[in-house]
């Protein structure tokens, strides 16, 4: 059937989200639905949701709550829940939003379709949190929306198998699998056609890439993806430090459009916390593993991720983390509170952190890592560096950022994934522009392009 109307899709969570959402956004485009950002245009709209922490459901169920109201006046209006949040509750989200029109579990995507013809027919509180009844590859693609845009998220594999303790994922996303190497290079080839410039390939954990399906390696697939003639960047997550193989750190070191930057989370420093974690490594093996990497790759990048507040951490566990952060130098980190998740075992250990403990470790840990950052990106000033062009550095909504040369400035990334502004009138999305850095920040550096790059229109 081919409805009419406008749809809005609002993404919590994840890369991996994103691009589901884009895969969400597809199917209602193939329906008829014109997509909007305005929430009271929209007749249908989706909140694709992420479970990972207490916070991100919270914000799910306090969006979709807003619709209670407005489908009094609005009554034709559809609400969704897609995504973990959806698959992790099932019938019980009704409990919180009677209102709400469907439920999309993970794996039932590709039935998005069949189920707005029945809620267009009248049919409401329809649940699916079933299985995957296609291969993921058969999602329809909508390329209308790249115009413009330079980078793209690709995923190459679902679900994961490591049930580390404190985990959703494994519950809402289901057992790990692969994609076809052929069918992510088509995809891959399709956006370079149509102008993207750099690739992000997704997975829970993309070193395991292939391993069950006893398909190629995430190395191979890294060389496959590099032949693509107009693709000039490639980056991945997540690495599993118990899993990254020797090929992989080679392969980093041998393909230049393989960004030279690693996200590989510790999550803890302590041993003892890793294994009640589940994580398969100690602190010694992950940082031998990161050794091997600034040995291969003398320029990596790192970044992390890191829960403080796990059960049963003591201040020595968690002086262990912080001792990890510097020896590591990383560039950037991710830290988190430990949140319960109902579903994950950990809920079930005793030895819970107070809360406010979990805070005033947090903050200390942000605070030696906003140290480090610093230090890292200072080191950076006078040096050039290459950088992708993403666009003009906008505010809000009040037109381009001016220099006070009366310059646009222009915004884009380094290979290690540094955000750099400049100034230029004639620089193209899309380029790959060398900088000259002038000045460095806690979040970004600002610089401008060498000489050679202000070529005439
Ligand atoms: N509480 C806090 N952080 C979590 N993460 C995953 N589960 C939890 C949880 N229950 C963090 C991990 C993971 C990142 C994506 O989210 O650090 O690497
Ligand atoms: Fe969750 Fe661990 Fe799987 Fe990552 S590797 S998705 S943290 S279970």
């Amino acid at each position: 059937m081919r409805y009419s109307g406008y749809a809005y899709i609002n993404t919590i969570g994840c890369q991996m989200n994103v691009y589901d959402s884009e895969k969400l956004a597809a199917i209602l485009n193939a329906l008829g639905f014109a997509h909007t950002r305005n929430l009271d245009q929209a007749d249908i709209v989706v909140c694709n949701t992420c479970s990972i922490r207490h916070k991100a459901e919270e914000k799910a169920f306090s969006f979709l709550g807003r619709f209670a109201k407005e489908k009094q006046k609005k009554p034709h209006l559809l609400t969704v829940m897609a995504g973990c949040v959806a698959q992790q509750e099932g019938n019980n989200a009704f409990k919180r939003l009677p209102h709400l029109d469907l439920v999309l579990g993970t794996q039932a995507f590709s039935r998005f379709g069949r189920h707005i013809d029945a809620l267009q027919s009248g049919q409401r509180q329809i649940v699916d949190t079933g299985p995957s009844d296609v291969i993921f590859e058969a999602m329809p693609d909508d390329t209308n929306f790249l115009e413009n845009q330079v980078s793209r998220f690709v995923t190459i594999m679902q679900g994961c198998d490591n049930y580390c303790t404190y985990c959703v994922v494994p519950y809402v996303r289901g057992r790990e699998r692969s994609r076809f190497w052929k069918s992510i290079v088509k995809e891959i080839q399709v956006l370079a056609d149509k102008g993207i410039r750099e690739i992000t390939l997704l997975g829970q954990n993309v070193n395991s890439y292939g391993v069950k399906e006893g398909g190629i390696s995430f190395a191979a697939l890294l060389g496959k993806v590099a032949c693509i003639e107009k693709i000039l960047r490639i980056r991945f997550a997540t690495s599993h430090p118990k899993d990254l193989s020797p090929d992989l750190i080679q392969a980093m070191a041998d393909l230049d459009k393989v960004c030279s930057h690693l996200h590989l989370p510790v999550q803890s420093g302590s041993d003892n916390i890793l294994q009640k974690m589940n994580r398969g490594y100690t602190r010694k093996t992950y940082l031998s593993r990161i050794n091997d990497l600034k040995n291969t790759c003398p320029d990596i990048a790192l970044s992390t991720d890191i829960i403080v507040g796990f059960p049963y951490e003591t201040r020595a566990d968690f002086n262990d983390t912080l001792s990890l952060l510097t020896e590591v130098q990383f560039d950037s980190i991710f830290a988190f509170a430990y949140s319960d998740r109902s579903s994950a075992p950990a809920a079930k250990f005793a030895g819970q952190v107070d809360e406010k403990e979990k805070m005033d470790r947090l903050n200390q840990l942000l605070a030696l890592q906003d140290s480090v950052t610093k230090k890292k990106n200072k080191y950076l000033k006078g040096q050039i560096m290459e950088v992708l062009v993403e666009g003009f550095s906008a505010r809000h909504h009040d037109g381009f950022v001016k220099t006070s040369d009366n310059m646009k400035q222009m915004t884009g990334r380094t290979a290690s994934n540094k955000v750099v502004h400049f100034p230029s009138e004639t620089i193209r999305v899309g380029d790959l522009v060398n900088i000259t850095i002038e000045n460095a920040y806690l979040h970004s550096l600002w610089g401008r392009p060498t000489e050679s790059e202000h070529h005439e229109e």
